[in-house]
């Protein structure tokens, strides 16, 4: 076999041609506009300078705008001094806005409370007094380990306030995850409730607490945590440790209301969140301040346009993670909007729950993952044509490639065929939004994440960095310092040097991680993560690309692909594919996985073709949605499946084990 493309260069093999221009009305009032990308491209650091003194109040005002003199190690507005959590709350409350709703909570069993900004702050003042009583100061790190409840918000602004740092960790790790990040950042205190409703049940919080803190497996007692704060939510029993463990609701309400907010220098640390890498341990990307919380406000205006005197605003994200970090807690608090927070699961108590929510708030701008538009998909739009959609005119994609047949689906059923979709390319790492269409600018591609956004560069490169030109695949890499970037990986700056900035250390780029193509006009089409792109008889594919591809076929529901060592085409394409039950029923497995594999032929070209398709039941996902690929190749492969702790249902691999042989 020859070799046709250099080994970073991905095949464009997809063409999408429809496009959707925002309606003249929309743009008229759009938050961003085209003059952005002018001003940026003018001078990026004077457009990042306008938007940090626009969008963030500053006790001591900054002069200083980038410091880029010991690179990878960036400081933005590093003389300046602000307080996140009085940009939050309390400016919003002394200009006249404290009467605004800040948060429109439903929790799972459809309680509800309608937090204001004024009773937000007094809320968020209390929890940092107590907070203070417990030892907690500038620098401490403080674990969050809480259901979707209003508390978490103001547990998380109020470690900020004190300028402290959090740790958010996911409600549905183990015990063993939150052991493992409580001791790598050296947790004081854990804030943590007795459980959180998920699908009709408690599901408990504090016992997991207890675990990691106590003596398992030889590990020894967890030495830095001194206090555990409890909310009460599950009403459910749990073990007390007497001097230890404090009710939220015996501290707070108790606790004086006043607390002046301290500024702080705009590089203090705000917040440590893990993410997986490429290793099993996972890495502490740290978040400071004041770059931070311009870029995620400015994001959250010009990309979601949001208009926050008029617009109900909901992210589906869980706190515990990035996009609920900045798109949940931050970004939208900073700006004083009103916004939907959820505690529970899209389809429980019934399929259609998420939209009943829509419904009842009148949510106007509505931002979710792929993975949830496809499981709609599966389940039919017959559930969501059964509710008033029609407040939403703004809609928002994140966490992976959206395949433009979701995309169509999420304008056409969900958008009434006329809002906005922005898909938004970003990381745990890149803090905020760095690819997206403006929704009043941009002509939208399905499939598209498109453009950097004004005051972000970006490039696709090959393996020696190399720009690729429009038309090519290869490398995305972030080519200028950003506001919200991370500063580092906590406790680890080598890991950090070497992850992202060692590739690129002659061009200075930021190495994402991820396969990008530029298309005919320069617009970007993300194509999953490298590790993710095989490479079939010399010519690399996108796992993405061959997805989006078999999801494109009206008999499939879902699918994963991936890339499986074959002795003559090096790799071979592998597709584990969820059939709709009316297909299955009327057609034979066989006859269904023969015509997937020459649509996929046909629709991308023969080298495409996947050597097998396995029709299954199920795909192994993360508790945040993402396929474990690795599993599925570990089955292609024909080997023994490896770790599978960290899947939602830790049983689906044997099932698929046992369909595929
Ligand atoms: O591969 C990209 C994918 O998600 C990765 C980042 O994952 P995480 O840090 O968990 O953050 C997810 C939420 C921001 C990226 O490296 N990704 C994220 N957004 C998109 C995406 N891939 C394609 N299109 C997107 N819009």
């Amino acid at each position: 076999m020859t070799t046709t493309s250099t080994s970073s260069q991905i095949d464009h093999l997809l063409d999408e041609t429809r496009r959707f221009a925002p309606t003249a009305a929309f743009a008229q009032n759009a938050v961003g506009s085209a003059d952005l990308y002018t001003q940026a491209a003018n001078d990026r650091e004077g457009f990042w300078a306008d938007q940090a003194r626009e969008l963030v109040h500053w006790h001591t005002p900054f002069e200083q705008v980038l410091d880029w003199s010991n690179p990878p190690f960036a400081k933005w507005f590093a003389d300046g001094e602000l307080n996140v959590a009085y940009n939050c709350l309390d400016r919003h409350v002394e200009a006249g806005n404290g009467d605004r709703v800040a948060l429109l909570w439903e929790g799972e069993p459809g309680d509800e409370r309608r937090v204001t900004y004024a009773e937000l702050t007094d809320e968020v003042k209390r929890v940092a007094n107590v907070l203070t009583g417990l030892g907690v100061g500038r620098g401490d790190r403080v674990a969050i380990y809480l259901p979707m409840i209003p508390e978490a918000v103001a547990a998380m602004l109020a470690v900020a306030r004190l300028g402290a740092v959090h740790s958010v960790v996911f409600g549905g790790f183990s015990a063993d995850s939150l052991r493992a990040r409580i001791d790598d950042a050296g947790a004081k205190v854990v804030i943590t409730a007795d459980g959180g409703y998920r699908k009709g049940k408690v599901s408990p919080l504090k016992p997991a607490v207890d675990q990691a803190l106590a003596d398992r497996n030889g590990q020894g007692v967890q030495q830095t945590v001194q206090h555990v704060l409890v909310v009460r939510r599950g009403e459910n029993d749990v073990d007390w440790t007497d001097g230890r463990d404090i009710w939220w609701h015996d501290a707070v309400p108790a606790a004086s209301a006043d607390h002046t907010a301290e500024a702080f220098p705009a590089e203090n640390p705000l917040f440590i969140l893990y993410t997986s890498g490429t290793t099993g341990k996972p890495k502490g990307i740290l978040h400071t301040s004041g770059g931070y919380l311009t870029q995620a406000a400015y994001t959250n205006r010009v990309v979601h346009d949001l208009h926050p005197e008029s617009d109900v605003y909901w992210c589906t994200a869980d706190i515990g993670w990035i996009t609920g970090h900045t798109y949940v807690t931050y970004g939208p608090l900073a700006n004083g909007a009103t916004q939907v927070l959820f505690e529970g699961t899209p389809d429980s108590p019934h399929p259609g729950r998420w939209w009943e929510i829509i419904e009842k708030y009148k949510v106007s701008i509505f931002y979710t993952a792929p993975t949830a538009i496809r499981s709609f998909m599966k389940t039919g739009r017959a559930v969501p044509q059964s509710f008033d959609l029609s407040s939403i005119r703004v809609l928002g994609s994140v966490g992976e490639p959206i395949n433009p047949e979701a995309w169509m689906w999420y304008r056409e059923i969900i958008g009434a065929d006329a809002a906005p979709i922005v898909d938004t390319w970003w990381q745990t790492e890149t803090g905020a939004i760095m690819i997206s269409a403006l929704p009043g600018v941009t002509e939208a591609k399905p499939g598209s994440a498109q453009v950097p956004l004004p005051g972000i560069s970006v490039d696709v490169v090959d393996d020696a960095g190399t720009h690729v030109g429009n038309g090519n695949g290869g490398l995305l890499v972030i080519t200028e310092p950003w506001p919200s970037m991370l500063r580092g990986i906590w406790g680890d700056p080598d890991r950090f040097v070497e992850t992202y900035w060692e590739k690129f250390q002659d061009q200075g780029y930021y190495f994402a991680g991820d396969g990008a193509r530029l298309d005919d006009d320069g617009d970007v089409w993300l194509l999953g993560r490298v590790d993710d792109v095989m490479n079939v008889s010399g010519h690399r594919l996108s796992t993405a690309e061959i997805e989006s591809s078999l999801v494109a076929h009206e008999a499939t529901a879902e699918a994963a692909v991936v890339g499986a060592s074959d002795d003559t085409t090096g790799q071979a394409v592998v597709a584990f594919v969820i059939l709709k039950q009316s297909y299955l029923d009327a057609h034979s497995p066989e006859g269904l996985a023969q015509a997937l594999r020459s649509w996929v032929g046909e629709q991308i070209g023969p080298i495409a073709r996947p050597r097998d398709v396995y029709i299954v039941g199920e795909l192994p996902k993360t508790r945040s949605g993402k396929i474990m690929r690795r599993l599925l190749r570990d089955v292609a492969e024909g080997r023994e499946v490896g770790d599978t702790t960290t899947l939602a249902d830790t049983a689906v691999m044997s099932v698929i084990s046992a369909q595929v042989k």
